[in-house]
Formats: structure tokens, sequence, C-alpha cells
């Protein structure tokens, strides 16, 4: 388009733009679109500016637009710095608190664009205000809900998170059940094995024992038979098993039997020996009867309880064992009858000594007296002096000899009185002091049973003086309850008991056998440097008993 006559069309135009700006603004009622003066004064005003503003144009034309701002922008200068701003600039935008008419505030958007004419003069501001304080707290409501998305986002991460740990922890613990697991079956699996392994090791164990295995159960039917137990009852196996235990004893024991294997399974005790009371009896097959030692034992398996007996038949350690005892008897009589024997024949020779060496040590003496009294020569005398001093010595010999053969006073004058002299025989041959004690006073025993107190008495003093090393005996003999009582106490070096007999001595063994004879028992206590005190304890027989010895 050609310019012609230019001043003319530049106002043209200038007044063409402010009508379309005019008719803008009216028409725009969500912006406050007005013009300011090069100062700043308001210039126009528009619909949006009444609706957000609240003034009337007349109430606002040529007022200042400082108007608009907050006390705090006005006094930093914040109006005049954005007109100056805008004018270098070209425009500005600004977001901030705006006051409306009434005082309230509100946000504001704000565009301001400095006009300027053709030659480049500064006409004025053209201003565009927007309320967007909706808009404003739309956007906080939408940043909160951005952010209260993004924390319940975050919330749910975190518990997705924990879900996740949780499940994998779960999984890890599952894990450790299921290897544990596993761990616990395969122990399992081991110990069953080895359960197996070692009831296969017992059942062959069992089978084969020496001794007879029987297991019964509660109500003592055999449900275990061994190779040992079919060979010692003559009974195969099938025919066993789930017979009553009764058919392997006899009759007369059956009773009993189940009475006891029901006692022992009341008393709760594990394992018992059986019979060591009385002999316990097996019956064979075929109906032979055997003496048996037996041990017997009992479980609880799953509430029922199961006895075990083992078994040895002992026939011949029982014979054995009669022959042995048969034959100590035997030697105890022969021991005995020796003994009497040889007490018998200690008495004779004692007698004999006595009797007949001294009814001729008497003769010889009366003969000597005569020669004597037939006036010798005097060596005659001397001789016969000498003569009757040896006869002398022969009486006094042959009296010793005979009364340690055997004391002629024990049958003359009784126990009590040989046992004194005894006493004082030793007191006066090895000077230990020995006192006797007899108790009732008058006391009266018959033989045997003097004669062996006598003989008891006899050797321990002999023992005393030959190893006691004792100053001071004490011997009592006390007829107590129907029972003869000898103690010799001695308060020497004794020996220990435990110590093995020397094969040449039979003092003691002796001793016990002399009491054994008559129903007694002689007990020694003894121990290195306490003394030695022995202690024979024999039945009285009733007055005027068995026939000397
Ligand atoms: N009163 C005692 N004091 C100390 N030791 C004693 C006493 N009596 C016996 N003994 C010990 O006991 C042992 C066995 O005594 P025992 O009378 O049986 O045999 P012995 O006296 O040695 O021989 P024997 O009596 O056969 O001649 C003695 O050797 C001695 O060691
Ligand atoms: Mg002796």
């Amino acid at each position: 388009m050609a310019r012609t006559g230019g001043k003319e069309t530049g106002a043209e135009e200038r007044a063409e733009i402010e009508a379309r700006f005019k008719l803008l603004a009216e028409n725009v009622v969500d912006y406050a679109i007005f013009m300011l003066d090069g100062q700043g004064y308001v210039a126009s005003w528009s619909a949006g500016g009444e609706r957000i503003k609240g003034y009337q144009p007349e109430e606002i034309i040529g007022r200042h637009f400082s108007v608009f701002y907050v006390p705090e922008d006005v006094q930093s200068g914040k109006p005049e710095r954005e007109l100056r701003e805008a004018a270098a600039a070209g425009r500005i935008e600004d977001e901030g608190w705006r006051v409306r008419k009434d005082g309230s505030r509100f946000r504001a958007f704000v565009v301001i664009t400095a006009l300027r004419d053709g030659s480049g003069v500064l006409r004025g501001f053209a201003k565009v205000t927007r309320d967007v304080t909706e808009l404003k707290r739309a956007e906080e409501e939408l940043q909160t809900e951005v952010a209260e998305r993004r924390r319940v986002e975050q919330e749910l991460k975190e518990l997705n998170q924990t879900l996740e740990r949780r499940v994998a922890e779960r999984t890890a613990d599952l894990q450790a059940l299921n290897e544990a697991l596993r761990a616990e079956q395969a122990v399992r699996e081991r110990a069953e094995a080895e359960l197996s392994s070692a009831r296969q090791r017992l059942a062959g164990i069992i089978e084969s024992a020496m001794d007879a295995v029987i297991t019964i159960d509660e109500r003592q039917e055999v449900v275990l038979f061994n190779a040992a137990a079919e060979s010692l009852f003559g009974c195969p196996r099938a025919e066993a098993i789930g017979a009553p235990l009764a058919r392997f004893i006899p009759g007369r024991f059956q009773a009993a039997h189940a009475a006891h294997v029901e006692q022992f399974g009341r008393a709760g005790v594990t394992s018992r020996r059986m019979g060591s009371q009385r002999i316990v009896m097996g019956l064979r097959s075929h109906g032979g009867e055997f003496p048996i030692e037996a041990s017997i034992s009992q479980i609880d398996q799953s509430g029922k309880k199961f006895y075990t007996v083992i078994l040895r038949d002992v026939s011949e350690r029982v014979l054995a064992e009669r022959k042995l005892r048969e034959s100590q008897e035997e030697l105890h009589q022969l021991a005995s009858s020796a003994q009497t024997a040889r007490e018998q024949e200690k008495g004779r020779l004692a007698r004999e000594l006595h009797d007949e060496l001294g009814q001729l040590i008497t003769s010889l003496k009366i003969d000597l007296s005569f020669l004597k009294s037939d006036s010798p020569s005097p060596s005659q005398r001397a001789k016969i002096g000498a003569m009757e001093g040896l006869l002398d010595a022969m009486v006094a010999a042959s009296r010793r000899i005979a009364s340690d053969l055997r004391p002629l006073m024990l049958d003359d004058l009784g126990l009590v009185p040989a046992a004194e002299w005894l006493v004082q025989n030793f007191q006066q041959r090895t000077g230990i002091d020995c006192d006797l004690t007899v108790d009732p006073p008058d006391l009266d025993l018959h033989d045997p049973h003097a004669t062996a107190i006598y003989r008891i008495l006899q050797e321990s003093l002999t023992n005393v003086a030959k190893h006691a090393q004792a100053t001071v005996v004490k011997v009592s003999v006390e007829l107590d309850n129907d029972e003869i009582a000898l103690t010799i106490r001695d308060n020497g070096r004794g020996f220990r008991l435990t110590d093995p007999r020397r094969p040449t001595s039979f003092g003691l063994v002796g001793l016990r056998e002399r009491a054994y004879f008559l129903g007694g028992i002689v007990v020694i206590e003894s121990e290195p440097g306490k003394g030695t005190a022995i202690c024979a304890r024999i039945p009285a027989a009733p007055s005027g008993g068995p026939a000397a010895r």
C-alpha cells in the first residue's frame, strides 16, 4: 500500500488500531486489557478490567497504575521498575500479587508492552492482566495432587519393596526349612538304616548266642525263640512261637513262675537275675526237666510289655557243685575222723605215758630206795643218788609230754581247770600277761566241745607266742544263748587277713575245721598294728551229748 498524506493516514491508522484494541479489550472479559500513558497513568479501561479489578472506568482512568500493586511492591518501586524494563525491552512479563479495588488480593499474570509510534517515540503501555488465582490454586492443587500421588507411589513402591523383601525372606525361610527338612529326612533315613542294620546285627547275635533267648509278650506267649532255645528245649521255633511260656516250665512251677514274671513287670526294674533264691527248672519237649540259670529283662514297646529271658542249662554246673559239696563234706569227715583218731591216739599215749611209764618209774624208785637201805658203798650211794635224780627228771618229762599230748586234767577235771592251767603255763613260758574269764564260772562242757575249745585256745595262744609280739592277752569263754563263745584277743602286731596262707600253715585252718565239725564258725579280726581277735562260736550240745573223742 502506498503511503499518501503521511500524517492523516497515520492518525487514521492509529484510530483504527485503537478502535480495534478497544473492541478487543471490551470483548475480552477474562483479561484486564488497558492502556497506560508513558508515566504509568491509566489511559483506557475495559470490561475485563472492571471484572477483575472492580473499578469503573471513571474511577480509575487518570490514576497511576501503582494502585494495582501491593504496598510492599509499591514501596520497593516495582511499578516504575516494570515500566522501565518494558520500555527498555519492549515487553515484560510478571506474575505476582495485585490488589483489587476492595483491597482483596489476587494472583496476577501481567504482560506490559511498550507502545511506540512510527518514529520510535514511547507513547504509552498496553497492559494485560490475568487473574490466575484459580489457575494457581488449580496448579497448586495439581502439584499437591502430584506430590500426593508421588507420595502414594513412593509408599506403594516402598510397600512393594517391603512386600518383595518379605516374599524374599519368606522364600529364604521356606528354602531353609525345606533344606532342614531334607537334612532331617536324610538323618532319619540314615538312622533308620542304622536301626535296621542294628536290628539285623542283634538278630544275628541273638541267633548265634550260646544261651537260649526267649521273648514273651504280656500274655506270656512266646514271640522270639532263638536257635539255642530250640536245641535246649528240643522244640522247633515254628512250634514255640505263639505257644505259652508255661509249655517250657514244669507244671508245679508254672503258677509261681507266671506270678514272678508279672510281679517283675509291675516292679518296673529293667532287668533281674532269676532264681537267685531258688532253682528255676526248665522242661524239655520230651519231658525231661533241667535246672536253668536265667535273667529276665523287660521293655515297653508302644505301650506293650515284652519280657526277654536269657537262660542256660546249668545241669552240669549243678551236678559239679553237688559233687564238689559232697567231696568237701567227705574231706571234712575225713579230717574230722583223722582229728578224732589223733585226739584218741594222743589221749592213749598220754595215759600210757602217765600210767605205764609212771608205774615203771615208781617201781624203779622203790627198787632204788631198797638198794639205798642195803648199806651200799659211798660210790654206789652216789650212783644211786644220781639215778634218783634222773628218775625224777623222767617223771617230769613224761608228765610234760603227756600233758602236751593231752592234758589229763581235761578228762579228769574238765575244761575250766584245763584252760586255767593252759593260760598259766603260757604266761610262765612267755612272760606275756594273760587273763582268763569264764562265764558262767561253773561252766561245764563235755566232749567233743571241751576238746575243741581247749585245742582252739591252745593253738591261738601258740600263735600269739609265735607271731604276735603282744604284751597282753585276754581270753574269755562264755555260754550265751546255747552258744559257746571263745575269744582270744591280743594287742600284738596283727596281720592282713587277705594275705595268702602259707602252704605249711595249718593252725587257723585247723581252728575252723574244729568249729565246723560242731556246726560253729570262727571269726578272725586282725589288722597290722591293731592286734588280733579270734572268736569261735559253737552251738552248745545238750549236757551229756556225744561221747568223747
Ligand atoms: N595272734 C597273731 N598275731 C599275729 N599274726 C598271727 C597271729 N595268729 C596268726 N597269725 C599269722 O597268721 C599266720 C597263719 O597262722 P597259722 O596258725 O595258720 O599258721 P602258723 O602258726 O604259721 O603255722 P602252724 O600253726 O601251722 O604251725 C601266721 O603265720 C601269722 O603270720
Ligand atoms: Mg599256728
